[in-house]
């Protein structure tokens, strides 16, 4: 069935054009020329998308468009503002009102239609996860500064390209990830912890995410030392990360070290554990000890992936052939050492995938968001068949 899209504008020229270019690439059109008349069809017709000019004489975009998400019927349809007010102000106008995009006229047909495709299929995704159809994706370490949450943001935007992707710090007072990627302050998963696991709902949940400007988004831990001492409940945490799984297809959970209860739960949670490990002695022993705790805990081989880090180029390290051996399980990746490009890609607060796309370092990371997706959809696909 085709997607509906009301536009809604005074100017009966603009809304003929814009009508019909996109009649012609197949979306079914319904128009209005005032706020009122607007809201009226909104209601009625439940379009998938609005496209939304802010000038009209009876009642401006930004009202229409608080109105709409005023009301639980409209809350969630995407809205385009459309409108020859190009001035900053105007824009945060348009998004403290509520639209999801903002195009100034005179615009390319191209990009409307493009800004056109992309929320409709954000959308979409949104919908196809609406029961909470997103999968989680741990990292733990045994023993820490390893590289995991190094992993784990690489490996986070690396799925992000392909699929909605939020990325959660759950390290209380250890969060240096947020600031990593640039962001100072990083509130979000303590605002959820004090909260009762029945309360916590997807917008709630959803409202305290950050956008890295990669488009990746993030539930973050402060990094500040003394908030270590924040508890948060395994009923709680768990409740977050299920509302989570209704926001995005893919939840990464940055777990840092060691099995605490917390870190049980999540981990009974995800569709894939990777663990992260260094070629050095006591870090493989102590893999092997966690791995073996992972396996009584019930999950499965093919749920659980190992991760070589070489932090040093030095001959000085075990080769991956005897690490393997001495924890018993295979690599389901091993990433080289890229220092320079690590160093580089923290100062700039962007993932070292998207810093330098083309390095080694961002092709290992790359393959590896591949193998766990091929790996979630293989799970995924033996649930339904068993
Ligand atoms: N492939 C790599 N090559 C070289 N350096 C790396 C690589 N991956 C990560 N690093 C660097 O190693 C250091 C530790 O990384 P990271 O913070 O990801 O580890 P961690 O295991 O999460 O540590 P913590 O236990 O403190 O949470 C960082 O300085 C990071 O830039
Ligand atoms: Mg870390």
């Amino acid at each position: 069935m085709a997607e509906k899209i009301l536009v809604i504008d005074d100017d009966v020229d603009s809304l003929k054009l814009i009508g019909l270019m996109l009649q012609k690439k197949g979306y079914e059109i319904s128009v209005a020329n005032s706020g009122a008349q607007a809201l009226e069809k909104a209601l009625a017709e439940r379009p998938d998308l609005v496209i939304l000019d802010v000038m009209m004489p009876d009642m401006d975009g930004y009202e229409v468009c608080r109105r709409l998400r005023a009301e639980p019927a409209t809350e969630a349809i995407p809205v385009i503002m459309f409108t020859a007010k190009a001035m900053v102000d105007d824009k945060v106008a348009g998004f403290e009102a509520g639209a999801d995009d903002y195009l100034t006229k005179p615009t390319h047909p191209a990009e409307l239609l493009s800004r056109v495709k992309a929320l409709l299929s954000r959308r979409a995704a949104h919908q196809a996860a609406a029961e909470g159809q997103g999968h989680v994706v741990a990292f733990l370490a045994a023993k820490g500064g390893v590289g995991t949450s190094t992993l784990a943001v690489n490996v986070a935007a690396a799925l992000s390209q392909r699929q909605e992707t939020v990325l959660v710090d759950f390290r209380p007072g250890l969060g240096s990830l947020g600031m990593e990627l640039g962001f100072s302050r990083s509130t979000g998963l303590a605002n959820l912890a004090s909260r009762q696991p029945a309360s916590l709902d997807a917008p709630s949940v959803e409202a305290e995410l950050v956008t890295h400007s990669s488009g990746l988004r993030l539930l973050l831990s402060s990094a500040r030392p003394a908030e270590s001492q924040l508890r948060i409940e395994p009923d709680v945490a768990e409740a977050i990360v299920r509302q989570l799984t209704v926001v995005a297809r893919a939840v990464v959970a940055d777990l840092g070290t060691g099995l605490t209860n917390l870190n049980r739960r999540l981990v009974r949670l995800a569709s894939q554990c990777l663990v992260v490990v260094e070629p050095q002695r006591t870090a493989l022993l102590m893999t092997r000890d966690l791995l073996e705790t992972l396996s009584e805990m019930g999950l499965e081989r093919d749920r659980v992936g190992v991760v070589l880090i070489n932090r040093a180029q030095s001959g000085l390290q075990i080769p991956w052939q005897e690490a393997e051996q001495l924890i018993d399980h295979e690599m389901l990746a091993i990433i080289s050492p890229a220092s320079e490009l690590a160093f580089q890609a923290a100062e700039a607060g962007f993932p070292m995938i998207l810093y330098q796309p083309n390095s080694v370092a961002a092709t290992q990371y790359s393959r590896l968001a591949d193998e766990i997706s091929a790996r979630i959809e293989a799970v995924a696909k033996g649930v339904v068949a068993s």
